[in-house]
């Protein structure tokens, strides 16, 4: 690998967590690599690190307020700002909860976090969240992890291992050399080298809603995160992603195209006018399987002791087009199951013609419907099984991905 890091302006933006002991070891290796370096703490930070070690082998001065002492001049006022242009890439290790909420939340009370609103646009900003394990798994950590994985920064899961509490968990920060090695990555710009680059990826996501009278409506628990996060990651990765959502509120990823739908018909009529033209077709939604055979117009008044409800069966989407896939096209389904989950997953992949198949069994707590995390089991058309640990989805979907890659490669030979 050419060594991409010679002559880059990096900024390791440090917070207060126990894994901070380390960065003086990133500090110098990204030296010895030919990268100038800056580093920002933040007050805690320095509870864990001395400001001195950071500055000695950086061979600069590290900044912490956004305040400038009394002998400042020029352009030092500002620095905030000046770091933000000078910048090539940002590298924040550790990202305490803390400072992963104050960025998310757009806060600028010191140079870290004022520094990252400045940065502009299109450089790589790598975050190595990095706390214990229940900490990182916490609805709050993954929403703000979300949040700013959606505005582009790429958030970098922690490993798993002995935590500073003495626990065994994910949490850990990445040792200094695999940071290094990311950062190269990123810098290298790994998207335009992914084969989902320019083609065209459609992600079906989110409940549909049928309805039974003008304000009642049968649906689902789906929250649309896992479809949500699997179009931001073929996005990431160069595709051109139209996302057909039901009714959810999470924010469109960048760059990706939405289309809104209600019903399991309008879901179906949205994905159906894509299906010639897209390379890659992921069925990701919770399309209720029926819908009322009649809608009232209107409320439905409370006058009968008993009605009936009759359900007719709603067209399945993804199996429609796993029967009309053109040879290179490639149809990848999702399988809710609450038992028996493999067998049901693997008549699915053939019942419908997918070419892989993600099996999530259904658990409240880790794993499904509204949930942040997900522990997914991948099963391709020759019968390959990858097994998933709990994951966030964001990082569940990034797994997918690499093996959709790899299968769309294969049927394309
Ligand atoms: C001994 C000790 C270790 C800590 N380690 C972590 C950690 O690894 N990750 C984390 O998110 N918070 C950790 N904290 C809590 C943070 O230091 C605390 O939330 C602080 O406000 C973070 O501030 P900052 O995000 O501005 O740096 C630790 C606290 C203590 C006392």
């Amino acid at each position: 690998m050419d060594n991409v890091l010679r002559g880059k302006n990096i900024i390791i933006g440090i917070s207060g967590g126990i894994a901070a002991y380390k960065t003086p070891q990133l500090v110098r290796l990204l030296k010895k690599s030919g990268a100038f370096i800056r580093v920002v703490l933040t007050e805690s930070a320095t509870r864990f690190v001395s400001e001195l070690a950071l500055a000695t082998v950086s061979e600069e001065r590290v900044y912490r307020s956004l305040f400038p002492p009394a002998d400042t001049t020029g352009t030092d006022y500002t620095r905030h700002i000046s770091l933000g242009e000078w910048a090539d890439a940002f590298v924040i290790a550790p990202a305490t909860a803390n400072t992963l909420a104050r960025l998310s939340a757009g806060l600028c009370d010191d140079m870290l976090t004022a520094l990252f609103l400045t940065l502009r646009p299109g450089k790589p900003v790598m975050i190595f969240p990095s706390m214990d394990g229940q900490m990182f798994l916490s609805p709050s950590v993954q929403r703000n992890i979300a949040i700013l994985s959606g505005q582009g920064c790429r958030l970098i899961t922690p490993e798993s291992g002995e935590l500073a509490s003495g626990l065994i968990g994910v949490g850990r920060m990445p040792e200094p050399e695999s940071i290094v090695s990311s950062l190269e990555k990123a810098l290298q710009s790994t998207v335009p080298s992914s084969p989902l680059c320019g083609k065209s990826v459609v992600v079906t996501a989110g409940p549909t809603r049928e309805k039974i009278d003008g304000v009642r409506f049968i649906s689902n628990y789906s929250s649309g995160k896992m479809g949500f996060a699997i179009a931001r990651a073929a996005s990431e990765r160069g595709a051109l992603v139209t996302l057909i959502t039901g009714p959810v509120y999470l924010e469109t990823p960048s760059g990706v195209k939405r289309l809104d739908v209600e019903t399991a018909m309008e879901m179906h009529d949205a994905a159906k006018s894509c299906f010639k033209s897209c390379n890659i077709f992921i069925g990701a939604a919770a399309v209720s399987d029926y819908r009322p055979a009649t809608s009232f117009e209107g409320k439905m008044k409370k006058e009968k002791p008993e009605i009936e409800l009759t359900l007719i069966k709603n067209p399945d989407i993804l199996a429609e087009f796993g029967m009309q896939k053109a040879p290179g096209q490639l149809a990848v389904g999702f399988a809710l199951e609450t038992h028996a989950g493999l067998d049901n997953a693997r008549n699915k992949l053939s019942a419908k013609n997918l070419d892989l198949i993600a099996l999530n069994f259904f658990d409240r707590n880790t794993s499904g419907f509204e949930v942040d995390t997900n522990i997914l089991t991948l099963i391709d058309n020759e019968g390959l099984t990858t097994e998933l640990p709990q994951l966030p989805k964001d990082d569940a979907a990034d797994k997918l991905l690499d093996l959709i890659e790899q299968l769309y490669v294969k049927t394309r030979q």
